[in-house]
């Protein structure tokens, strides 16, 4: 009997052991740019970088009157604050320019090496 627990015990302990390890594998990928593949090869902007802007910055920064005075939403407005440094800085959230996006946590690490790819390969349109 008591050797049936103690084997119960171990297998307990193992599963716990091992949830553990994977989910903090899960984090550390959702939030790292390490296995993030959107970033290798060439970043195309259509494919890559408009997606993400799509869902983070359109919805403010698109149209005819865009948040901040802020236009984004075509491929001559998007590479104009990404020339200016705007784009960068307000994404990285560097010291001197407003968080982007506004109202919700930083872009993934993913997210910020893709566009960053993007601008330091000449912000081309692909
Ligand atoms: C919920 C609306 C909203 C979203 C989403 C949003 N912005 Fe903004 N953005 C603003 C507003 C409002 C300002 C003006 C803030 C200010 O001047 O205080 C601004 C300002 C900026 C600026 C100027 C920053 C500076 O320091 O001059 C840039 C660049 C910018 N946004 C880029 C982006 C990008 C890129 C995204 C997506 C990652 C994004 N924004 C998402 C509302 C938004």
């Amino acid at each position: 009997m008591s050797r049936f627990l103690i084997v119960l015990l171990a297998c307990g302990l193992m599963a716990g052991i091992q949830s553990c390890y994977y989910d903090k594998e899960q984090l550390l990928y959702a939030n790292s740019s390490a296995g993030c593949t959107d970033s290798t090869g060439t970043v195309s902007y259509t494919q890559k970088v408009v997606p993400i802007f799509t869902n983070l910055c359109y919805n403010c920064h698109a149209g005819n009157t865009p948040s901040g005075n802020i236009q984004m939403g075509t491929y001559a407005s998007d590479k104009a604050i990404a020339l200016n440094g705007k784009l960068w800085g307000s994404i990285d959230h560097a010291s001197g320019y407003v968080p982007m996006p506004e109202g919700t946590s930083k872009m993934t690490d993913c997210q910020l090496a893709v566009i960053r790819k993007w601008i330091n390969s000449g912000m081309l349109n692909n």
